[in-house]
């Protein structure tokens, strides 16, 4: 049996997570996040006082370490570094500017480009990142190219900092998105590009519910009615 896979590509704080997470739930397919296992290269990095963006120490630390992917009986999506299960501390804010420098790195990609592919050889797929409808799934079902402008971002970035109760400056977060964007599309291997054939969904003036709809409605739409899985 061959499985369908659903890949959105889109810049930071589009709201790719969030909704495929809740998509995976509602159609019954594995949610993956890719961010999430390049944030454990940076991490892992970071672990061993390696500059992330020296691509050969970098490349001489990938054959050293073993990086995992599991799912707890929730279904979400779990990462495991040397066995440790690092899910939380991939969050923090100075993991993302680590994780964005180890993923211009191409040994990176290449190191982790089969752990993606085999989960969509072996599960239904809603996968997330910047380059699946590009580089690793480029016969993907339905790509989906979801964007936002950067203040919309950022602002959903900002009021997310102070919920948690954290110390937050909306134009340092608004920077941050910036060059974020800069690194992830200029960067020469893989960089973040709309494949030729995505849909594009721009999410700048609708909220977590209107965005949803509006993905489920493309999913329907290409793939027909889905059994909701309720995983
Ligand atoms: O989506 P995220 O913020 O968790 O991703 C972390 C970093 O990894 C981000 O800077 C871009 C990079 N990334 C990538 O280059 N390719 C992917 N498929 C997923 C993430």
């Amino acid at each position: 049996m061959s499985y369908r896979s659903i890949a959105i590509d889109g810049p930071s704080g589009a709201g790719k997570s969030t909704l495929a997470k809740r998509l995976s739930q509602e159609l019954g397919f594995l949610y993956v996040d890719t961010g999430a296992i390049y944030r454990t290269v940076g991490l892992a990095a970071r672990a061993r006082g390696i500059d992330p963006a020296d691509p050969s120490a970098v490349a001489e630390l990938l054959p050293a370490l073993t990086i995992t992917m599991g799912y707890g009986e929730d279904g979400l999506q779990h990462m495991f570094l040397d066995g440790a299960d690092v899910t939380e501390a991939i969050r923090r804010n100075e993991v993302s500017a680590a994780a964005s420098k180890a993923a211009a790195v191409p040994a990176v990609r290449d190191f982790l480009l089969e752990m993606q592919r085999r989960a969509a050889r072996e599960h239904d797929v809603i996968m997330d990142g910047r380059d699946i409808g590009t580089v690793v799934l480029p016969q993907a079902d339905l790509k989906i190219f979801l964007t936002a402008a950067p203040e919309a971002r950022a602002e959903r970035r900002f009021r997310e900092l102070l919920e948690r109760g954290q110390q937050a400056d909306y134009d340092q977060v608004l920077a941050e998105v910036v060059e974020r964007d800069r690194r992830d599309t200029q960067r020469e291997t893989a960089p973040l590009r709309r494949a030729e054939d995505a849909v594009t969904a721009d999410t700048t003036s609708l909220d977590l519910e209107g965005s949803f709809q509006l993905l489920l409605g493309l999913i329907r739409e290409r793939l027909g009615p889905l059994e909701g899985g309720g995983r």
